[in-house]
């Protein structure tokens, strides 16, 4: 059933298209920092982390991990500091909202931000942004310099006593610096080599001490469900289905990013739970050119591939993952028109992989690289249909899920493989046959690594 917009209004987008919308007098003017002040005098740390129980929040940085929940894992009466990192990395391809939030409503995210270490007891934020964000970072500083000043940040927050310093630092330019133990490691000044878990980084975060990792979006959110309450959180999104205890549900508004073969890309808000035809259909305009769509990515490449008869797929936190895709991600859908070739998609998209592979785990080093040269090979017209099968068990085989990588990005590289050879096969058997007419059906050894393109070394 798709979900009614007949009065979608967006809260996170709202102060979104104003010229000022990034200063704080602008941000003051529409009652910004008013929830900060009133949490502080009213509210314990601990009846802040019950709101946030109370609202279903779930994370938005991909994993959708109930944010109450998380804040609730670290230790009791800790006596020594407790660390707030704020993930800004955004490096999953197609994805771009925090982008629009950092660039135009910093001080939302700020606001957020504050609330989520006071009820942490956080004495110090690390706000960890993607290199690639010039405008962002030079709008973070400046706002950053605003809170200093107007006494929002600093020894006692809005006179209240809490002591806050939030510390701005620049990302290193790689995708696994979002992982949260990656950035975690390159925030300590090393290469962002994710950790083994446990210890989770409740336990054992930045420089050793208690540590929660949120994604800009989700502080954004903590921020709207302070102003506005839980009911009306509650009253969006996809409730938890009663037959399962474990469903927290997919409640509260959500950023989508629509990009590829669509009239009107563009960053849109709207509740958890509606379908990528409606993403599409009615925020997009429609796949450009009058044209029929062949495929999209449901949530960031990591997630996989849906066919365009699969576009009633709801985009939630459980929808995704019934079309055979990894999850919702973060609900970053990249569609793809007809006249694009699957193979090209998916060498595409293991170029990516093997490029940000970590290298620590050989499964996630050796299986990406593999899976590139393979597909280097298929593409330059040396392709066996046994190919095919054994990128399936590469697919198979690295990740988190069957039990063989420290981090999750093996997962992500596995499911563009599984999905696009699982729902495209016959593509990809039509273009070996049609471009490697003598050998497609050769089952003997050859060289994956194709020396046209790597010149044979
Ligand atoms: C390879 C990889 C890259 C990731 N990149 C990001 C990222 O750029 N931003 C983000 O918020 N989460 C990213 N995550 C998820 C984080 O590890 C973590 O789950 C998230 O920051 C937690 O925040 P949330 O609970 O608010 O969603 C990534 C995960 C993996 C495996
Ligand atoms: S899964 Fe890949 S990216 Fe993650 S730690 Fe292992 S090698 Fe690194």
């Amino acid at each position: 059933m798709e979900i009614d917009l007949t009065n979608n209004t967006p809260v996170l987008l709202s102060r979104i298209g104003r010229p000022e919308s990034h200063t704080l007098s602008d941000y003051r003017a529409d009652g910004g920092y008013e929830g900060l002040a009133r949490v502080l005098r009213d509210m314990k740390p601990e009846d802040l982390i019950q709101l946030i129980k109370d609202s279903s929040l779930r994370g938005r940085g991909g994993a959708g991990f109930p944010t109450g929940l998380k804040w609730s894992f670290l230790p009791k009466d800790h006596p020594g500091p407790i660390y707030f990192c704020l993930n800004a990395d955004e490096s999953e391809p197609g994805t771009f909202n925090n982008r629009i939030l950092m660039e135009e409503d910093p001080h939302q995210v700020i606001e957020g931000l504050i609330l989520a270490c006071y009820a942490t007891r956080s004495v110090t934020a690390y706000y960890y942004m993607r290199y690639e964000y010039p405008r962002a970072w030079e709008r973070l500083l400046k706002a950053l310099d605003e809170c200093y000043s107007a006494g929002i940040l600093g020894k006692s927050v809005l006179g209240s006593g809490f002591c806050l310093d939030i510390f701005p630092h620049r990302g290193a330019a790689a995708y696994i610096c979002g992982e949260e133990t990656g950035l975690i490691e390159s925030l300590e000044g090393k290469r962002a080599w994710p950790r083994i878990k446990p210890p989770f980084p409740a336990v054992e975060g930045v420089f050793r001490k208690p540590t929660v990792v949120n994604n800009v979006e989700t502080v954004a959110c903590v921020k709207q469900i302070v102003d506005r309450g839980v009911d009306w959180f509650k009253s969006l999104g996809v409730p938890a289905d009663p037959k399962n205890p474990r469903d927290p549900g997919s409640y509260g508004p959500k950023l989508y990013c629509l990009s590829g073969h669509v009239e009107r890309p563009g960053c849109y808000e709207a509740p958890l739970g509606i379908t990528v035809h409606q993403l599409v259909d009615h925020f997009g305009g429609g796949v450009w050119k009058n044209r029929h769509a062949k495929a999209a990515i449901p949530g960031g490449i990591s997630m996989g591939l849906l066919k365009a008869d699969e576009f009633d797929c709801p985009l939630d936190f459980a929808g995704p993952g019934r079309y055979g895709c990894l999850g919702l991600g973060t609900a970053a859908v990249v569609v793809m028109d007809e006249t694009v070739s699957m193979v090209d998609f998916l060498h595409n998209s293991a170029r990516f992989f093997a490029h940000e592979s970590c290298g620590q785990c050989t499964p996630c080093r050796e299986g990406t690289a593999w899976a590139l040269r393979m597909l280097e090979r298929i593409r330059a017209g040396r392709g066996r249909l046994k190919d095919l099968d054994l990128l399936l068990e590469i697919g198979d085989t690295i990740g988190i899920m069957p039990g063989t990588t420290i981090c999750g990005l093996a997962d992500g590289a596995a499911w563009p493989l599984k999905n696009a050879i699982r729902k495209f096969r016959s593509e990809f058997e039509e273009y070996m046959q049609r471009t490697n007419p003598s050998g497609y059906q050769q089952t003997d050894a050859v060289p994956a690594l194709s020396s046209l393109s790597h010149g044979g070394h």
